[in-house]
């Protein structure tokens, strides 16, 4: 035999034992996506590379190393260095809402996207090739008040999911005034001190030095001493750090500021922010992240617009909530149609298809066993119940059994849903 073909590294399947968890946490982000006045918007998997390298910036880790490269079985070289995977969204959604001519509609625009994502990364617990985002993003407002609204709403998804204990870390990493002599200091401080850096920050010294400071191996000393970016805040940049900061604290809404919240890609401006649950900050497993980006729609061509969002791994996610002991309610009881008469195919399916049509989780049985074997069938399928057809039929009844009970009684076809309740 030959050998077993395996999912790649990086990626799971997902099973039925996961399934409630994930439908649970995708209909909450799309119900609050709605119940916060987003639309949907759906962009390609793949997108041209330069679209990645422009909007994330070159340097970024999601550019330089972690790019999936895609291009036609039949492509040349060139044509296949064109394409890559999406790392994230927003460079995609800010591309599509320039084409699709959205910044001349009356804005803010409020978009939101679930997808899955691929960063070409080493794979480990928590961390994927290809992992699902719930991303929102508004374009068009220059808050602060938008700033504090999108770190409520990802507050309120981790607790309608259950997931307890999340802090958002906020920072704030100023602008085209100010952030480059903070960049200059930083640059400063951690070259006199460069021999207590990981080779990685010695390189990222160099063209991304915000990026030593969420480097998991920095040296906790000589990051605590590290200047800080809202020391070095120009005017307007503290005063749009304070406004959100006013509206958190007046909200209730749980943040800490947080220095070493640099954020991995060239776009954002101002306010950063991922969440963690409480005491896992060390760790570089943010639950979601995201912030401010007032120069990416001019960077992709665009007129100078604002824009802020955010983006939450479900994956990881679903990982916190299972941690933390979370319950997801079981889906519904299954029921199973079966019949007397073991070649009544076309009865099982009409009262299947009218079981269905009440709202109820049924399979139908499809073989032509004898109804004992039926029945046996459906006990090991985990059901709950039993629907057995026969001649009652003609008077609009069926048998109900409760399997696990091994009792019985005739009911209207009618009555059913109302019988299991
Ligand atoms: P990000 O911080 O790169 O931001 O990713 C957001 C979230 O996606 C992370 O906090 C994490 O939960 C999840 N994530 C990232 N990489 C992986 C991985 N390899 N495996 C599993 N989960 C992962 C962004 O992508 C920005 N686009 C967010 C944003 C939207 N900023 C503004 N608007």
């Amino acid at each position: 035999m030959a050998g077993q073909i395996r999912a790649p590294r990086g990626t799971r399947d997902r099973l039925r034992d996961e399934a409630p968890a994930w439908q649970r946490a995708e209909a909450t982000a799309s119900d609050l996506s709605a119940r916060y006045a987003f639309d949907r918007i759906d962009t390609p998997f793949f997108e041209r590379i330069e679209l990645f390298s422009r909007g994330l910036g070159e340097a970024s880790e999601a550019v330089e190393k972690q790019m999936f490269r895609v291009g036609g079985a039949l492509g040349t070289d060139e044509e296949r260095a064109e394409w890559a995977l999406r790392p994230e969204p927003t460079a995609g959604i800010v591309r599509a809402y320039l084409e699709h001519g959205m910044h001349v509609q009356p804005g803010p625009l409020r978009l939101w996207l679930l997808g899955p994502m691929f960063r070409y990364d080493r794979p480990q617990a928590g961390r994927y090739r290809q992992f699902t985002q719930w991303d929102v993003e508004v374009i068009g407002d220059s808050g602060p008040m938008v700033d504090a609204e999108l770190i409520e709403l990802g507050h309120r998804f981790f607790a309608e999911l259950g997931v307890l204990n999340v802090v958002a870390y906020l920072n704030s990493i100023g602008d085209a005034n100010c952030r480059p002599a903070y960049r200059a200091a930083l640059v400063d401080y951690f070259s006199a001190r460069s021999d207590r850096l990981t080779d990685d920050s010695r390189r990222r010294l160099q063209d991304n030095p915000l990026r030593v400071l969420d480097d998991k191996d920095l040296d906790p000393d000589l990051a605590e001493a590290a200047p800080r970016s809202i020391d070095h805040l120009c005017d307007a940049c503290r005063a749009h750090l304070n406004g959100v900061r006013s509206l958190l604290d007046a909200l209730g809404v749980r943040y800490e500021l947080d220095h070493r919240i640099v954020r991995g890609l060239d776009y954002y401006t101002r306010t950063t922010f991922e969440y963690f649950v409480a005491g896992r900050r060390g760790q570089q497993q943010a639950l979601g992240g995201g912030g401010r980006y007032d120069g990416l729609v001019e960077q992709l061509g665009g007129p100078s617009t604002p824009g802020i969002g955010f983006g939450i791994g479900i994956d990881r996610t679903v990982l916190a909530a299972d941690e933390q002991g979370v319950v997801t309610p079981p889906e519904a009881p299954l029921l199973v149609v079966v019949s007397v008469d073991p070649e009544a195919y076309e009865p099982r399916m009409r009262v299947a298809g009218e079981l269905r049509q009440a709202g109820l989780r049924v399979r139908a049985d499809g073989s032509s066993r004898k109804l004992g074997k039926q029945l046996d069938s459906a006990a090991r399928l985990g059901a709950r119940w039993a629907v057995i057809v026969g001649g009652e039929l003609e008077r609009g009844s069926v048998i109900l059994r409760d399997l696990a009970a091994g009792e019985q009684r005739e009911v209207a076809l009618s009555e059913v849903p109302a019988a299991i309740g």
